[in-house]
């Protein structure tokens, strides 16, 4: 059987390059400060979706031991340098866990890769299965408000471990994606193409898709912050639990 390359695969080759401005002990420390306002003290368990390279699964899991790191495409996660342990390589939308966690993260807008309403609810749905009682869910996800900064094509490169790497960046207000193109090119010249495509979802979509799985906001924030976020804000942050008055789910 043919092994179809997934997103990430190549552009594991480059990402710490691509990713170097990205303060990961901030956004560490933000998930860790969700962790203590919004789930009371004690050992837990934790899952991170879409981990990468495991950046933040190195800093979070020296604090919370009892840590499993996923992503769906291997080369990332075997690229991770400082977090070798509980690495389990799945999507989003079909998780394999048959245990609770007490909290399962997602980061860097990693859900908006996830490019049909069906697939989101899927995601929610996935993760209900496998939060404990009070366990909570929380991820980022960009608005419009953030593509449209990038509505004019955006061209970056750079070079990295021998490789030279185009990104083109463009938003598609009609279709509401965002697309990335990656060209990483070796020594010899050979040319790997990637495209990224990812769908930004209005605000409230969230709020209909979250409540259809059973789930319900606790908070939504706007990122890095503990401010509310609002269909204004370039990133949000969702903290959710069960909703256990929806008994039929
Ligand atoms: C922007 S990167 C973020 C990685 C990491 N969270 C970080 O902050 O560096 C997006 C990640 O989402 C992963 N991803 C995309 N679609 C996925 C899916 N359906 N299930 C699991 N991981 C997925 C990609 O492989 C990639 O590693």
């Amino acid at each position: 059987m043919k092994n179809r390359l997934k997103v990430y695969d190549s552009v594991s080759l480059i990402y710490d390059d691509l990713m170097i401005g990205i303060d990961y002990v901030r956004w560490s420390d933000y998930i860790l400060n969700i962790r203590k306002n919004y789930l009371e003290k004690g050992d837990i368990n934790v899952l991170e979706l879409s981990a990468g390279n495991c950046k933040m699964a190195g800093k979070i899991s020296k604090r919370i031991p009892r840590y499993i790191a996923s992503d769906s495409s291997l080369p990332m996660l075997r690229k991770a340098k400082y977090f070798d342990s509980n690495k389990i390589c799945c999507d989003m939308t079909a998780l394999p866990f048959k245990n609770k966690f007490d909290l399962v993260f997602s980061t860097f807008d990693s859900v908006n890769y996830l490019l049909s309403k069906r697939l989101l609810l899927t995601l929610f749905c996935e993760v209900k299965n496998i939060l404990s009682d009070s366990g909570i869910f929380t991820f980022d996800t960009t608005l419009e408000k953030n593509s449209l900064e990038f509505e004019k094509s955006y061209v970056s490169e750079g070079e990295y471990h021998g490789l030279q790497y185009k990104r083109k960046s463009k938003y598609f207000p009609n279709t509401r994606i965002h697309k990335n193109i990656f060209e990483i090119k070796n020594k010899f010249g050979t040319v790997l193409t990637e495209v990224h495509k990812q769908k930004i979802y209005r605000f409230e979509t969230y709020f209909k898709l979250i409540k259809k799985a059973g789930l319900y906001v606790v908070e939504c924030l706007d990122t890095f912050a503990f401010d509310k976020g609002n269909s204004n804000s370039k990133r949000i942050q969702f903290i959710l639990k069960i909703d256990k008055s929806n008994a039929k789910f």
